[in-house]
């Protein structure tokens, strides 16, 4: 079975945790600083930020307080849809660096494929890792058409697409293509922002392993292979999300999960729009 230690080797033999903390909605902030102090505390080694979620100076400032060695953690950004082609997506990365006061990013995503300047994102993005500013090269919210846009484009395959992922929402199809291309799967909203938490046949699961529906959920997508990231910004919540290394759903747990209905998406949905290069 997994543990916190467990990582994943991408396909540029970058190594991702396989579980981490969320950082969307955690507000900029003192308290920012005490929550990531204290998952950095409690042994969580990545930590999934964007420039979107303008917390990118507190992730680096909590990395620097807490003492643990730079190199065992993972830091992953995202480029935000307004700094889109290859000279914005240069500035705002290195804006991004100065935010966080680091040497280099791990993993830096395309946060969404919303615009026409796909392919000049993603060149700056793989020009700023050889620059050794970026470890490791992804996407998010890409769907099938984005990804095959960037192959006939002759660009190499990203290391990781970052999509909705929960049991109220599986993706099948996106998932299955992912590994057939080599593309690490890295789940989002994996408690679906608990607005699932009332589903009966959780909360007999939760009941079964003695774990709360949050557990339950969390599980299911180690379970499934993914990269996890739930968000919390309560330190209880924060040490709950991370004990799901001591049990294992069973088959019988999967069959029913998998019956849900599948049609959830609690964040927004980029993977279907066209792609346009
Ligand atoms: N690439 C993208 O476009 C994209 C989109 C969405 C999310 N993400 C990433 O994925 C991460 C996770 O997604 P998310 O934050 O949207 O949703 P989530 O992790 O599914 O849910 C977070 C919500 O659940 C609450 N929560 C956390 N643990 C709980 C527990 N054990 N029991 C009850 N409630 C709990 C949190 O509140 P408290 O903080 O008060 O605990 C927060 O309101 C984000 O933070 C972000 O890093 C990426």
């Amino acid at each position: 079975m997994s543990s916190l230690e467990s990582v994943i080797e991408l396909n540029d033999g970058v190594k991702i945790p396989n579980f981490g903390l969320g950082l969307y909605l955690l507000e900029s902030g003192s308290a920012a600083e005490l929550s990531l102090l204290y998952a950095l505390k409690i042994g969580y080694k990545l930590l999934d930020t964007a420039q979107f979620y303008q917390n990118e100076a507190d992730v680096g400032r909590a990395i620097k307080k807490s003492g643990v060695d730079r190199k065992s953690i993972c830091v992953v950004s995202k480029v935000w849809d307004t700094n889109h082609g290859y000279e914005a997506t240069v500035k705002s990365v290195k804006n991004s660096l100065s935010l966080f006061q680091l040497d280099y990013v791990d993993i830096f995503l395309i946060h969404s494929p919303v615009s026409g300047s796909n392919v000049e994102t993603y060149k700056a993005l793989l020009d700023l890792k050889k620059e050794g500013l970026i470890k490791s090269v992804g996407v998010s919210n890409f769907g099938i058409q984005h990804l095959k846009g960037l192959e006939e484009a002759g660009l190499p395959t990203p290391s990781i697409n970052q999509i909705e992922l929960h049991p109220f929402c599986k993706r099948e199809k996106l998932v299955n293509y992912c590994r057939e291309k080599g593309i690490c799967v890295m789940g989002y909203c994996p408690i679906a922002r608990g607005k699932c938490f009332n589903d009966p046949d959780l909360i007999n699961i939760a009941k079964e392993h003695n774990k709360s529906v949050a557990q339950v959920m969390i599980r299911w997508s180690l379970d499934k292979g993914f990269v996890t990231i739930p968000k919390s910004s309560n330190t209880k919540r924060i040490q709950e999300n991370m004990e799901v290394f001591d049990f294992k759903l069973t088959e019988e747990n999967h069959r029913i999960l998998a019956g849900k209905p599948d049609n959830s998406v609690v964040s927004r949905d980029p993977t279907t729009l066209p792609w346009e290069g």
